[in-house]
């Protein structure tokens, strides 16, 4: 295959050291931690391109037998490799006072003597992994926070981890489909890069990503239609009833069952993905967790021109309660998710849900 970089495409060292985002305060340490959890996505990508061959397939079975998460999800091998390589790689850099992760109950404090820095880095290391086994493309998502100034030094607890997505300074994600793509939302836009196979490089192949103002294509998990609320029903019923209903125009559906597979997918041809509150467990207000999936890909949507919601209000004013807290999450074309944020504003007004 022909080497197709060309002279003027940056990689994702040269693109870092050229951003300087005004405003922004310890550049160096943030654009670090980027560089040091790009490493982790390589070394992921690599370990999934081997699939069945690599032995890395399957459930993880932990000494005691099969190993389930905080979630109560059975772990994947993948799901505990790629959280373990986050870790290596990002841990000893000296920005991060601590992590969380969505395979980890508790923060994960640096080990000494590793030395400890002023930010807090967030991850879902192995997203959609019900898709591993099937080949199908699954990602990476991550988000940097700053740690409050009275934990910089000492243990971070999980009170340091409960910000507003607002707060942010950075967030990104690693799609691994037939091609590793880079994601980054930093200094208010949104850059993607592809992994050069044969270089072991990000370039930057797609500058300024926008998301698509307009869209006629929507993603939601239907088999949990029972449990909607009422101005989810509606949206969905009217996409349905297409030209000949109140929307006057035919839509498409998707859904591949990998959140960063559908943002992906959003980010490159417009769309709106929904994964609401339901009533199927109320125990779960929602299915994705705000911390490290809600809100970073809220960031990167936001930062793109897209608008991320949780049906109600704007994803990144939401406030967690807890680590691993789940929440409604709609997001995509902003034409269509503030037709959902209307169709909530009315109804729940009308008719209360629960
Ligand atoms: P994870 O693999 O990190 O637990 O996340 C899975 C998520 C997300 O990727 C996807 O949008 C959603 O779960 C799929 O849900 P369904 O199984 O209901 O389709
Ligand atoms: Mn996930
Ligand atoms: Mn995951």
């Amino acid at each position: 295959m022909p080497l197709n970089i060309q002279a003027h495409q940056q990689t994702l060292p040269q693109f870092l050291s050229t951003l300087e985002p005004a405003g922004t305060r310890d550049w160096g340490d943030i654009s670090a931690i980027v560089m040091n959890a790009s490493r982790a996505c390589k070394a992921i990508s690599l370990g999934i391109a081997y699939g069945a061959l690599g032995g890395v397939t399957g459930d993880y079975q932990a000494e005691a037998g099969q190993s389930i998460n905080v979630q109560g999800e059975t772990q994947k091998k993948l799901d505990v490799l790629s959280n373990n390589m986050f870790i290596h790689c990002t841990e000893s850099g000296g920005q991060l006072a601590g992590m969380a992760s969505e395979e980890l109950t508790l923060p994960h404090q640096i080990p000494a003597p590793l030395k400890r820095g002023r930010f807090l880095l967030l991850f879902d290391p192995l997203d959609g992994s019900s898709n591993i086994d099937i080949n199908t493309s699954v990602g990476t998502i991550f988000s940097i926070l700053r740690c409050p100034e009275s934990h910089v030094d000492g243990d971070v607890s999980e009170a340091d981890f409960l910000q507003e997505g607002h707060a942010q300074v950075g967030a990104g994600y690693a799609i691994y489909g037939p091609s590793t793509m880079l994601v980054l939302a930093l200094g208010q836009d949104v850059n993607g890069f592809t992994l050069d196979p044969r270089m072991g490089e990000f370039v930057l192949t797609h500058p300024s990503m926008r998301i698509a103002t307009e869209t006629q294509e929507f993603a939601i998990n239907a088999s949990n239609s029972r449990f909607w609320e009422a101005p989810i029903s509606r949206y969905v019923d009217e996409c349905l009833a297409g030209k000949s209903g109140a929307r006057g125009k035919d839509f498409n559906m998707r859904w591949i069952g990998s959140l960063v597979a559908e943002t992906h997918r959003i980010l490159m041809r417009g769309g709106v993905f929904i994964y609401p509150r339901d009533t199927k467990d109320l125990s779960k207000p929602g299915r994705l967790r705000l911390l490290y999936e809600t809100n970073p890909i809220g960031l990167v949507v936001e930062w793109a021109g897209g608008r991320a919601s949780t049906g109600e209000m704007p994803m990144l004013q939401a406030t967690a309660k807890s680590l691993h807290q789940r929440i409604g999450f709609v997001f995509g074309s902003r034409s269509e998710v503030e037709r959902i944020e209307r169709y909530h504003a009315t109804i729940s007004a009308a008719e209360p849900f629960l």
